[in-house]
């Protein structure tokens, strides 16, 4: 028994040696993430971010949300609604603790794309980018059965996790493949770029509602 017991407690050392632990939220309904726990990950980095509602998330920073240990801004513009939020990459047991704040201010950039109007009929107004803003986009917005064009200004970090496969998690029906490019006013014309699915942004999705 006691030989048991021993291997037992071997095992389970080995087994999570080598696992980061990362805090993780207990409770989905809760958007403040007041109670956590901590899990092990098999990522490298922990993660905790704020996004737009706000909404508290700490999980396992996977490798396409958290490349380096670090603080990243994600930031989209466009003429009907503009999103930042801050995330924090870290890498040693339980690290991501602290409850990020959202930005307050982001200035402008050189960087100036395409966007529409509020009736989505004129899609040639331009806007000014702003902080890490590095791309123009375009894509379709579907809601209740009529689509509409969606153009203007994102960081690339925002468009990476757009283009993987974390995409399918959060299921946004109302989004449609879209496309991006790089240089002032490079969206107008259809789709030359790469196309990925915009997901993440299921603050997008609360705020079309
Ligand atoms: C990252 O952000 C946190 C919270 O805003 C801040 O305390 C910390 O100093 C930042 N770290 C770096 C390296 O900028
Ligand atoms: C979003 O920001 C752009 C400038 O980057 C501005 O032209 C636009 O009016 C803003 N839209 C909203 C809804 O605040
Ligand atoms: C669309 O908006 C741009 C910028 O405000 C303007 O120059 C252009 O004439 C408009 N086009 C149409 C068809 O209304
Ligand atoms: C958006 O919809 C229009 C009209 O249906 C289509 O021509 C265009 O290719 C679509 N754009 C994207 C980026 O999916």
């Amino acid at each position: 028994m006691q030989l048991l017991l021993a291997l037992t407690s071997i095992w389970t050392l080995l087994s999570s040696a080598g696992a980061l632990q990362c805090l993780m939220c207990t409770d989905a309904a809760d958007p403040t993430c007041a109670s956590t726990a901590s899990v092990p990950c098999d990522s490298s980095q922990c993660l905790t971010a704020t996004v737009p509602g706000p909404l508290v998330y700490k999980a396992c920073g996977q490798p396409v949300l958290c490349p380096s240990a670090g603080n990243q801004t994600f930031s989209l513009s466009s003429t009907a609604l503009n999103i930042s939020f801050n995330s924090q990459c870290c890498n040693t047991d339980n690290c991501n603790g602290a409850t990020l704040s959202l930005p307050t201010f982001q200035s402008v950039n050189s960087l100036q794309c395409y966007s529409c109007d509020n009736y989505n009929r004129n899609c040639s107004i331009r806007i000014q980018c702003k902080g890490g803003e590095d791309r123009c986009f375009k894509t379709n917005v579907t809601n209740g059965g009529i689509t509409l064009p969606f153009l203007g200004c994102a960081s690339s970090n925002l468009l990476q996790i757009a283009a993987s496969n974390l995409g399918s998690i959060v299921p946004f029906p109302g989004l449609s493949t879209f496309s991006y490019c790089q240089g002032s006013l490079c969206n107008s014309a259809p789709a030359a770029a790469t196309t990925a699915h915009l997901l993440l942004v299921l603050l997008l999705f609360s705020l079309y509602h």
